[in-house]
């Protein structure tokens, strides 16, 4: 039966050796707390890093290991401490972490910590690779793992894989200064289906995707060599009932089975009536707010100094990373933070901040959540925050204030908490004044639509709908119809070739013979593919005919000491064999004195646009424009000029990255149309990778090869890849 295998760099559950014995402990973070309930109902198998070095591992350990691991339907993945040292706390921490957090400060972009993470990510595809049978779906999560998708889909192209990102993925402007863009985004775009928490991730992503590999995107599809890649945003769950249930159990507790933590709350719920806990609960990271959470309650004891002796902030910072010097950093900052607001405000009876710097077990987490009226959850970077959906859950009274950041990635769904800016103080201030002061009512009301929304969209739905999401991308690729021209087809196509006696081969040149370049006049044909063009020429019985919108002059500068048949100018021209130039239509310019002025306005608002100025046509450039800014002013354009054209006898057309406006009566498939009845062939072939192709493809006689290079959508029956595919196929022509 097919399987679902999750891929993470951390296990749900992390073995450490204690005097050769094995000690296992859950881990923490928001993906293994999260998908642990995704995994511990499903038959798959989760694989990843089990928190233990080889070097620590000699043969008899690394199968206790592997056998403690199975036990939860794990799989590990073996890392060495150059492989912690580089790819984890290297590229992973340092690097990724901070620049997809918008610390630009804090990212080092070092060679080897790159190395590393290609080799890690490598050693990640083997084991995945090892335990993948026919039918299996691949999960892929998070930043340690962005090569993944592809090292995959490389090796088992059949394979379904999804790949969700768990922090935010930055702006284009953040993510370009990155070294190895291009390749971060190949690894991505190896898998089917991307999910982001929120849509500005995966707005982020998708202009990194168009500005960077210039890629072209269609709502939220983009389309990739033969695939096309869904892309999403899935604000994930948690799982509400075990936190709901978990609190409801926690409130029938009798007093002598609370635990010692509850027993020191309950001590000081009870030291007064009007006494107010404020809970955060975050791994010590700089993302998180730490800090500034700090100065803000010293700012909010100072402006409302009624609250002194009263409310009490209790912080458990969860250890994390402590290797990377900004996390270590950042311990030492939040000590002496702590230390002197308690110094300062502190009396016999009260100290204003609670202090722990420990991981806490479940019980005790629901201890803190249940126990707190308010949460102050002040991330100043975070791609979703679960905490904050888990203390709302806990609220079974439906009580308690939410006080939430906006850079959270939960701030999107979670409208009814107090949302803060955690770089405002005053506003911090404000809203935890109002937060221990909200009326109950307001309370209840608030966190209803709150736990509503929770209960409604928990991590098992969470994960349900992206693996619907990803089932469904099986028929995205239908959008392309023709089919490709394979081997086999090939073969049935070139014994046909054999077999006729007259035969025709009409040629599209640019993005077809010759790649795009920036400038079109950098195109001009190289020593391989005149070669290529001799000899099809040469060839008995067949007429080849290259058949471009290019002008006349700049073809007869490539080709005029040959001895090809030429159309131009997308069928103006026709010089046969090495005939003269004869015109096929009599076409009027005048138009283009009106028209030229508008394209210049285009060009001078559209930075990298161009105009190419034709015999019989004006040509509007655009591919080295940005893609958006493109988009929006193809738009414009398309709008004006087909206001003007409309009694001109002009048509626009939309090519490859360039708008072109010409004379309506003359098109590529009127040129082929006059060839087809000036002669009875019985073989036709014909290629193009443009629009203004499509024509083409319309006249010809069923029956005819029409191929379409690249894969968009087409009126041809067949698709090949790319130019280097076409010289390949054309040359096989020549072959025997
Ligand atoms: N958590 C935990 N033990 C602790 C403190 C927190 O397991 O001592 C869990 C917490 O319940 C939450 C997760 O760690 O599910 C933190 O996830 P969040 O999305 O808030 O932040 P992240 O750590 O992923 O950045
Ligand atoms: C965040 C990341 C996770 C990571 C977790 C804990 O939630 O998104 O990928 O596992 O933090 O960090 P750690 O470095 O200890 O795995």
């Amino acid at each position: 039966m097919s399987k679902t295998i999750i891929v993470s760099n951390r296990l749900p559950l992390q073995v450490q050796l204690n005097n050769n014995d094995l000690e296992i402990t859950p881990s923490v973070g928001g993906l293994a707390t999260g998908m642990k309930s995704v995994h511990k109902d499903g038959d798959g198998i989760w694989i990843g890093w089990s928190g233990l070095t080889e070097e620590e591992l000699d043969a008899s350990l690394e199968k206790k290991v592997d056998a403690a691991v199975a036990k939860e339907n794990c799989a590990a993945v073996n890392l060495s401490q150059n492989d912690i040292d580089n790819f984890y706390y290297g590229f992973s921490n340092r690097t990724l972490w901070p620049l997809f957090h918008y610390f630009m400060e804090y990212t080092e972009f070092e060679k080897d910590f790159w190395e590393s993470y290609k080799r890690v990510n490598q050693k990640f595809a083997d084991v995945v690779i090892e335990h993948l049978e026919d039918g299996d779906k691949v999960w892929v999560h998070d930043y340690q793992l962005l090569l993944l998708p592809q090292l995959i889909k490389e090796k088992k192209p059949d394979t379904s894989i999804g790949f969700f990102l768990h922090i935010p993925f930055p702006s284009y402007e953040i993510f370009r200064t990155f070294p190895w863009r291009e390749e971060l985004l190949t690894g991505m775009l190896g898998a089917d289906l991307l999910g982001f928490h929120t849509y500005d991730y995966e707005r982020h992503f998708l202009s990194s995707i168009k500005r960077i590999l210039r890629l072209d995107v269609k709502f939220n599809e983009i389309i990739y060599h033969d695939r096309i890649v869904k892309v999403d945003s899935f604000p994930m769950g948690i799982d509400y009932d075990k936190f709901h249930n978990a609190a409801k159990q926690h409130t029938e507790l009798n007093s002598k089975d609370r635990s010692e933590l509850q027993q020191r709350l309950d001590d000081h719920i009870q030291s007064s009536e009007d006494t107010k806990l404020i809970l955060s609960i975050d791994r010590l990271d700089y993302t998180k707010g730490i800090p500034n959470r700090i100065r803000a309650f010293e700012y909010f004891l100072n402006k409302y100094p009624q609250f002194k002796e009263k409310v009490r902030l209790i912080m458990l910072s969860v250890p994390s990373r402590s290797n990377v010097p900004q996390y270590q950093l950042l311990k030492k900052e939040t000590d002496e933070l702590v230390g002197r607001v308690n110094g300062k405000f502190a009396t016999v009876s009260w100290t204003p901040i609670w202090y722990f710097y420990r991981s806490m077990p479940f019980d005790n987490l629901i201890d803190l959540y249940t126990s707190a009226d308010v949460a102050l959850i002040t991330p100043v970077r975070d791609g979703m925050n679960l905490v904050a959906k888990e203390y709302v859950a806990t609220r079974t009274n439906k009580d308690g204030v939410l006080i939430l950041s906006e850079m959270a990635g939960a701030s999107k769904e979670m409208n009814e908490a107090l949302i803060i800016n955690p770089n405002n103080f005053e506003g911090i201030a404000d809203a935890i004044k109002q937060a221990l002061e909200m009326p109950k009512e307001e309370q209840v009301s608030r966190n209803t639509i709150l736990q509503k929304r929770l209960e409604r969209y928990s991590v098992e739905k969470w994960a349900m709908e992206f693996m619907k999401s990803l089932d469904a991308t099986k028929n995205l690729g239908q959008v392309i119809v023709s089919k490709k021209l394979d081997n086999s087809i090939q073969q049935e196509m070139f014994s046909e070739f054999k077999q006729a006696k007259n035969k025709l081969i009409l040629l599209d040149y640019d993005g077809t013979l010759s790649g795009f370049q920036d400038n079109p006049q950098n195109a001009s044909p190289d020593a391989e593919l005149l070669k290529l063009l001799d000899n099809i020429n040469d060839l008995p019985n067949t007429d080849m005919v290259i058949i471009s919108g290019r002008d006349k002059e700049t073809f007869e500068k490539w080709f005029g000491l040959k001895d090809y048949s030429l159309i131009t100018d997308h069928g103006v021209w026709l010089k046969k064999n090495d005939r003269k130039w004869e015109a096929l239509e009599r076409i009027k310019t005048e138009w283009m004195e009106n028209i030229r002025p508008i394209l210049e306005t285009f060009v001078d608002r559209t930075p990298g646009t161009f105009i190419e100025e034709k015999k019989y046509s004006l040509a509007w450039h655009y591919r080295k424009a940005d893609p958006e800014l493109a988009q929006i002013r193809t738009i414009e354009l398309n709008t004006v000029l087909t206001s003007l054209i409309s009694n001109n006898d002009l048509s626009v057309l939309k090519g490859n990255k360039v708008i072109e406006i010409k004379s309506s009566s003359v098109n590529k498939g009127r040129a082929a149309s006059r060839l087809l009845s000036a002669k009875d062939y019985d073989f036709i072939f014909t290629i193009g990778d443009d629009w203004t192709d499509e024509y083409m493809f319309e006249e010809v006689p069923e029956g005819s090869y029409t191929v379409k290079v690249g894969f968009k959508k087409t009126k041809a029956k067949y698709y090949v890849k790319d130019t280097k595919e076409v010289r390949n196929i054309l040359s096989k022509f020549t072959e025997n």
